[in-house]
């Protein structure tokens, strides 16, 4: 049977299965066995208690939600105190996610996660399309993501620094190279799609906060590119999230270099999907001899191609 373990920096995850952030929480394991999952990711937390968008926050397009929920919570006190017992209940690593518009109090927020037990990994959101009504977050820019990624590591007290990245960067390999020299253990590629709907009735925009982020399976293939171009580039392990609803989009991402994935949209759409997903991997693997899940990682056969990209499209596998 397959070894479906996956090691990124030095946390080890059974399976590269994990929730998104934001799209998950502890409730879940009245439907399915939090056990079973690769890492437990919370939604992400602000330092100061937040009310988030304005409504409506979500929309249907024909290609899939656009949502803007803007990171409501009740701050971090509630979430040490409340939050993280319940996912501590549990096996997996506990993965916070965390953000703040400005860098010295994201600094000071990551400094008091750090010092939480049972918290695993700070996963910094520098890349929240619906914070703020413009877009903007330190991930557009790769000088902002350096300056808040110094910051944070500086105070996460040895604990993995995973930097979550947008997809709305104009060059995300240079981002992600920005993060990785600033000393990001991981990257998380990648958030949401900033994204516009208006309706036709009334001629003005269906979020409450104008602009949200699209989520859908149409997200795989685009992410699935800039996953595979970044781990061209960096040395660090790289989480690959949009868009994945079956085993396969799994294996695509690996082989296109990420150690593992997260899961937000199939989740919404059936709460069982992440464990079945798992399951499915689990088959996939062992009806073609896959004896280690991690010599998929990065093993996209393309060599040739830069050669010739013809004949290469020709082969079998
Ligand atoms: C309702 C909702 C809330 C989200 N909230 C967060 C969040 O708090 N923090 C975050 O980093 N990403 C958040 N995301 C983005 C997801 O973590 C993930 O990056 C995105 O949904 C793409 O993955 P998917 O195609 O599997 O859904 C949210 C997504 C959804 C659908």
């Amino acid at each position: 049977m397959v070894d479906l373990s996956v090691k990124i920096g030095d946390v080890t995850m059974q399976n590269p299965v994990t929730p998104a952030s934001g799209a998950f929480s502890w409730e879940y394991n009245d439907v399915i066995d939090l056990n079973r999952l690769g890492g437990l990711v919370a939604k992400t937390i602000c330092r100061e208690p937040r009310l988030g968008n304005p409504t409506p926050r979500m929309a249907e397009t024909e290609a899939g939600i656009i949502q803007s929920i803007g990171l409501p919570g009740k701050g971090i006190e509630y979430f040490v105190d409340h939050i993280v017992p319940e996912y501590a209940k549990f096996k997996p690593p506990l993965i916070v996610s965390c953000s703040s518009d400005n860098i010295p109090e994201f600094a000071l927020l990551t400094e008091e996660l750090a010092r939480v037990p049972d918290v695993d990994v700070i996963e910094a959101n520098i890349s929240c399309p619906t914070r703020n009504l413009t877009g903007q977050n330190f991930a557009m820019h790769e000088d902002y993501t350096r300056d808040a990624v110094t910051a944070i590591k500086a105070k996460c007290a040895g604990k993995p620094l995973w930097v979550k990245l947008s997809p709305n960067a104009g060059d995300i390999v240079s981002i992600a190279l920005a993060a990785e020299a600033a000393g990001a253990d991981c990257l998380v590629i990648a958030n949401t799609f900033l994204s516009l709907k208006i309706r036709t009735d009334n001629f003005r925009p269906a979020l409450g906060n104008k602009f949200g982020g699209l989520v859908s399976p149409a997200l795989k293939p685009i992410v699935l590119r800039m996953v595979y171009q970044v781990a061209k580039q960096v040395k660090i392990p790289i989480i690959g999230i949009g868009g994945v609803t079956k085993a396969e989009d799994v294996v695509e991402y690996m082989l296109a270099g990420a150690s593992a994935v997260g899961i937000g949209y199939a989740g919404f759409r059936n709460p069982t999907a992440l464990v079945q997903i798992i399951d499915d991997l689990e088959r996939w693997c062992d009806e073609r001899g896959i004896k280690k899940i991690t010599d998929l990682i990065g093993a996209v056969k393309d060599d040739d191609m830069e050669m010739d990209p013809l004949v290469a499209a020709s082969h079998g596998v």
